[in-house]
């Protein structure tokens, strides 16, 4: 999922997905000496997702597990579902409620507060990038005002692949960072997810620190890189198709499917990894030997034509199969209820309070790029003055 994060810069890769979704259903490429067999279709794509034993994440433990340590999403099976059962009562939407007026709507006005009567705004800069890195910081229990450096320290940490070294070292302030916070809540639990892992035990044994770092370490860049881009993808939706950015502002019945559109659209992960774990797999009638690596294409599967008509635009009142964009199976996205609802709180008090949203009419070419990630760096705003 995060492994290849930041590889490449890439405006519109859609033109090729689709010439390649067309000339077959896997494409095999040598990769550091290994095949790697790339999926496209939303058929494959689902498949793999839904069946865990044949195609594993097992694949993660020579990339992920290097930086975070042991993580749920490298995880297969019992194991698998006993690590994830510790924290995921914590993000189901019940729980989300109390959060949701705690901290995700204050933390959303504060930020809007800041720039409401200026007029103008960079979105991406003054909200988006700011937002949900917040929210999972307090619901960790983490101090807010370390929002910014556990940024900074989760993408150091992701961009392992361009920069071993850089990952390994935030890796590790991290846990420096993090170790006398995860002490000091098992001497003295409070109501947050670091009390929740300090205190966990499975089968009766206590949770391994090591574990607790990987939790904390995956839940960073995972709570804060996703929703600050699916923010980023849904703005400039509504914002380069303003008739349907004034009929959401009039009727918000139609937020949740803004919302899931724009995760079809530009998927905010736009790829995963599986590993073949059995002989005579076969996929689209392609055999792929037992060991080696398939890279799932979420992006393509998106816009597969065989699902979506007219796949690349965006279009708040489509119809079709629910989108991949938080994978599926077992390992389906165990914040998606949180950055829906992150999501839906933040465009509904940006309706609300910014009058008149329109992009900043001008030379700043606002564009949704990136390869294994992706979402607009910039979205320069004009709305009335408001408070
Ligand atoms: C809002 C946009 C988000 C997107 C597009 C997204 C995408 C994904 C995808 C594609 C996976 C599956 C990876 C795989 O199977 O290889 C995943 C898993 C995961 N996501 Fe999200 N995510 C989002 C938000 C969040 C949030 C807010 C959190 C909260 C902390 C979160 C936490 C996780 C965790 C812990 C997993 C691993 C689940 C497991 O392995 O069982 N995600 N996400």
């Amino acid at each position: 999922m995060f492994g290849d994060s930041a590889v490449g810069d890439v405006r519109d890769p859609y033109p090729e997905f689709h010439r390649l979704r067309r000339l077959g259903p896997i494409h095999r490429v040598e990769a550091f000496g290994q095949q790697v067999n790339f999926v496209y279709s939303y058929d494959d794509v689902s498949r793999i997702f839904s069946d865990s034993e044949t195609f594993s994440s097992v694949v993660f433990e020579k990339s992920l597990v290097m930086v975070f340590g042991p993580t749920i999403l490298a995880m297969d099976g019992h194991e698998h579902l006993a690590h994830r059962g510790l924290v995921a009562s914590a993000f189901r939407l019940k729980a989300l409620e109390d959060w949701k007026t705690r901290l995700i709507e204050p933390i959303t006005h504060q930020l809007i507060d800041a720039f409401v009567e200026r007029g103008t705004a960079d979105l991406v800069r003054e909200f988006n990038f700011r937002f949900p890195i917040q929210v999972i910081a307090n619901m960790l229990g983490v101090p807010s005002e370390d929002s910014g450096l556990f940024l900074r320290r989760s993408i150091e940490m992701i961009s392992i692949a361009v920069n071993v070294e850089r990952g390994l070292a935030a890796s590790a302030a991290l846990r420096d960072y993090l170790a006398p916070i995860v002490e000091e809540r098992r001497r003295d639990p409070k109501d947050d997810l670091i009390s929740v892992l300090a205190t966990a035990e499975i089968d009766g044994v206590r949770l391994p620190d090591e574990n607790i770092y990987g939790f904390l370490r995956l839940l960073l860049p995972a709570g804060a890189e996703t929703t600050y881009r699916l923010l980023g993808n849904l703005l400039i939706g509504l914002l380069t198709n303003p008739d349907q950015l004034d009929e959401l502002k009039t009727n918000r019945d139609l937020m949740p499917h803004a919302i899931e559109e724009a995760l079809r659209w530009e998927a905010p992960v736009q790829q995963t990894a599986r590993e073949v774990m059995v002989d005579g797999v076969e996929i689209g009638g392609v055999a792929i030997p037992k060991g080696d690596s398939i890279n799932v294409s979420i992006g393509s599967a998106n816009r597969d034509e065989t699902k979506y008509d007219d796949p690349d635009r965006f279009d708040i009142h489509r119809v079709g199969p629910p989108h991949l964009s938080f994978g599926g199976g077992a390992h389906y996205c165990l914040g998606a209820h949180l950055g829906r609802l992150e999501t839906t709180v933040a465009v509904n008090a940006m309706l609300d309070r910014l009058d008149d949203l329109r992009l900043e009419p001008g030379d700043a070419d606002p564009h949704v790029h990136g390869s294994a990630f992706r979402s607009p760096t910039t979205l320069p705003v004009v709305f009335k003055p408001g408070r």
